[in-house]
Parts: structure tokens; C-alpha cells; sequence
């Protein structure tokens, strides 16, 4: 994977794929899909994450303010929802996928390397509502693969996955280009 100029941190979520949220806190970590993501802002570079306090990589991300956001094509869909009906309150859920972890660069965090792009992130708010929260964290660092083109995804190769609701999934396709000013 290559760097990624941070300013263009937002472009590997703008399209709202699936992604994995890796945390760690002392020797705990846990590996947990997430759905509910967004880009926040260009400069600095802010990205969203929407947890259930239920969560364990909720309490996690509480406590060393520091998240990871992984995302993976589809090959991977079926080890992601294997990850999304184990908690890592209750152990390794890598021990149960076909999935490896290497170490972030900025934060005491493992990555998954089968991603595409990852995003290390510091945690700068946390916003509180009901059942869940938001953490809006400051990417620190940004890689992602050979299908990123400096500051876009090439939609011909990328086949991030998408949730649509129960237990049904899509990809993207292209569609005609749209001259922009
Ligand atoms: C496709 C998919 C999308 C999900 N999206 C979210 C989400 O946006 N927010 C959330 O809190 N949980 C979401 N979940 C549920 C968590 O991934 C799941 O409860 C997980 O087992 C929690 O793991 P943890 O306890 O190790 O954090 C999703 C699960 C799946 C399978």
C-alpha cells in the first residue's frame, strides 16, 4: 500500500462502503464492521463513526481515544460478517477468520492486511446519543492499494462492499462520466 496525502482522506470512505473498526486498548483489541461511517471534514481530515455502546470496540475506543477504519473488497464479505457475530469481549475473533493483523504507523493499533485502505485515526469527539455514539476522529495517517489514483478510487477495479440492510450486500459499478467546473 502507498501513503495517502491526507486531504484526500475523505475519498476512501466518500462512497459509503462497509468497513471494519480496529481498536486496541492494553492488550484487548477487537475487529467490529461498521456500517454506519462518513467522511466530516477535508482540513483537517475528519472522519464519523457511528458505534452502539453494546459495542466492545466501543468501550475500547473510549479508552485509548484511538480507532483504526479498515476497508476491504469483496472477497472478504464473509469473514467481515463472521467478524460482526463475534465480540472481542469474548476473545481473538482472528482466530476464527482468515484475516491478519499488522501494526498502525501513528496509533497502538493492529490494521487488518487484507485491507485496501486503512485510516489511523485520533480521536477528537466523542458526541453521546442514546444507544450510540458518534466518534469523529482525525486521521493521522491514510494508505491504501494501487486502486486509489492519487486522490480517487478507479471505479473500474474497486469492489468495496456495500450494506444495504439484512444480510444483503452490493459492490459498485461505474457509471457515465459527468463533466465537472
Ligand atoms: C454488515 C454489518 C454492519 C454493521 N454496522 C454496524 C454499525 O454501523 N454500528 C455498530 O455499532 N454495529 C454495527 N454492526 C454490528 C457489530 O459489527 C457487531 O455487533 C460486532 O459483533 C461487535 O463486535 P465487538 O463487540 O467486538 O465490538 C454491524 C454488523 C454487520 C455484520
Amino acid at each position: 500500500m502507498k501513503k495517502i496525502d491526507l486531504k484526500f482522506t475523505n475519498r476512501l470512505i466518500n462512497h459509503g462502503p462497509l468497513v471494519v473498526v480496529s481498536a486496541r486498548y492494553k492488550a484487548r483489541e477487537t475487529f467490529t464492521p461498521i456500517a454506519w461511517n462518513m467522511p466530516v471534514e477535508h482540513d483537517p481530515p475528519l472522519v464519523a463513526v457511528c458505534i452502539s455502546k453494546e459495542n466492545f470496540v466501543n468501550s475500547l475506543i473510549k479508552r485509548s481515544k484511538k480507532f483504526c477504519i479498515n476497508i476491504l473488497e469483496s472477497p472478504y464479505v464473509r469473514e467481515i460478517l463472521k467478524l460482526g457475530e463475534l465480540s472481542g469481549r469474548d476473545g481473538d475473533k482472528l482466530k476464527h477468520v482468515r484475516l491478519t493483523k499488522r501494526k498502525c504507523l501513528k496509533i497502538d493499533v493492529p490494521y487488518l492486511a487484507e485491507s485496501s485502505a486503512v485510516i489511523e485515526c485520533r480521536l477528537v469527539r466523542d458526541v453521546s446519543l442514546g444507544d450510540v455514539d458518534i466518534f469523529i476522529g482525525r486521521a493521522l495517517y491514510s494508505q491504501a492499494n494501487e486502486k486509489f489514483k492519487t486522490d480517487l478510487w478507479d471505479p473500474i477495479q474497486l469492489k468495496t462492499i456495500h450494506h444495504l440492510g439484512k444480510n444483503v450486500f452490493a459492490t459498485i459499478i461505474k457509471l457515465e462520466s459527468f463533466d465537472t467546473h
